[in-house]
């Protein structure tokens, strides 16, 4: 990894004790969580709820956004916690769904593949042995191979999978599709997939990550050489400010690669990434949608809260008891964790279809900002689920 001084960076002791989320208060907001997708799952077998929704309310929209398996996702894990087969029916409903889209070459063309096939045909794999989904995510991981640029060494990000210098760039999201090669190595026993999400990590954290700790959205890399070019954002603020849902993106995707790889170094990373997105929270403990801001009326982004709780717990599980941060990061995750139950969902919006309140999609242009968001809700809800089961992840 490329050496660099880094900055010193607080850690944020505010969260060192928080008060406990006791049984009754977690099954009370998962019943509330699961009951709403039950009431309106029959409005999306065929499709799916769009990435974010208007004025709190999903409008159904064709197997074509990079977030529709987050409602499959939430199915799995409310079948997985109830029992009940009708969110398995509908969930294989949507599952058949993704065999379809894995044919269709433009719905294809984008690195979330990972994403889409993880939470779709994966965990159907690891809840019902289904052999058929085993075999659609192991294509699906083969696709993504094939944004491989072996020059810049990472997995192109957007658009048509050419070495066009306007596409030739990964952005921070990229981490979190990578559990998808992880988990086609073990599957498969070919070393492939893992050498190259190794490959495209190494230059994600060289490149990415700056020395105070924050992050860039995007980065270029020079398609003739595969150079470093310039860090960009697309969704954030600024070039030079943070994104908070990609600080997040890095904070959960960091945990996951510590998780496959047990590379000593992730762990340190992490807790910087964490502390930084941690040191910039409101009173409230749910994000402002750019890091830069910290006070004031901005919207906030409780999907970035959410990813970031989800990385926070799973880490949890690796930092041993002796960790001195150990307790910051438990307490970070309760307050968050309640802070969302008692005022940021959808418990009093009847007329909702969503789980969680107050997400942000994409600022700068306008779109879904105040709403709940598909990805947000799956965060809080896989939230939910790691606070009353030892999860067996699907990713
Ligand atoms: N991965 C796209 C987003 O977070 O908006």
């Amino acid at each position: 990894m490329k050496q660099v001084a880094l900055e010193a960076i607080a850690k944020p002791e505010r969260f060192l004790s928080a008060r406990p989320l006791g049984k009754e208060e977690l099954t009370g907001a998962f019943k509330e969580a699961s009951g709403k997708i039950s009431k309106y799952m029959h409005n999306f077998t065929e499709r799916f709820p769009d990435a974010c929704a208007s004025k709190n309310v999903y409008h159904p929209v064709a197997n074509c956004q990079w977030t529709c398996s987050f409602h499959t996702g939430m199915l799995w894990l409310c079948y997985e916690m109830t029992g009940e087969q009708g969110f398995r029916d509908v969930a294989e409903a949507q599952v058949n769904s993704f065999y379809d889209r894995l044919f269709d070459e433009k719905r294809m063309a984008t690195h979330d593949i990972g994403f889409l096939y993880t939470l779709s045909c994966i965990a159907d794999y690891k809840l019902s042995g289904n052999e058929k989904s085993k075999s659609a995510a192991l294509i699906a991981a083969d696709l993504l191979m094939r944004r491989y640029k072996p020059l810049g060494q990472f997995i192109q990000s957007w658009g048509p999978n050419t070495n066009a210098p306007e596409t030739y760039r990964v952005i921070i999201d990229s981490m979190m599709n990578l559990p998808l090669l992880y988990w086609a190595s073990q599957t498969s026993g070919n070393p492939k997939y893992y050498d190259t999400a190794v490959c495209h990590l190494e230059t994600v954290l060289n490149n990415i990550i700056r020395p105070d700790a924050s992050t860039f959205h995007t980065y270029y890399f020079d398609p003739e050489t595969g150079a470093p070019v310039k860090g960009m954002t697309n969704q954030g603020y600024s070039d030079d400010s943070c994104w908070s849902r990609g600080q997040a993106w890095g904070i959960y995707g960091l945990a996951f690669s510590y998780l496959y790889t047990k590379d000593e170094r992730l762990i340190g990373l992490y807790k910087r990434l964490a502390n930084y997105f941690l040191n910039r929270l409101p009173d409230d403990y749910i994000a402002y949608w750019d890091l830069i801001f910290t006070e004031g009326n901005e919207p906030r982004d409780s999907s970035a809260s959410a990813i970031a709780l989800c990385g926070i717990l799973e880490m949890d599980k690796h930092l041993p008891d002796s960790d001195p941060d150990k307790a910051v990061y438990k307490g970070a995750a309760l307050r968050t964790l309640r802070s969302m139950i008692e005022n940021y969902t959808t418990k009093d919006v009847p007329e909702s279809n969503g789980l969680l309140l107050h997400g942000v999609y994409h600022l700068p242009a306008g779109v879904g900002i105040d709403e709940c968001t598909l990805w947000g809700d799956y965060f809080y809800m896989e939230a939910l689920v790691r606070m009353l089961k030892d999860w067996k992840l699907y990713w």
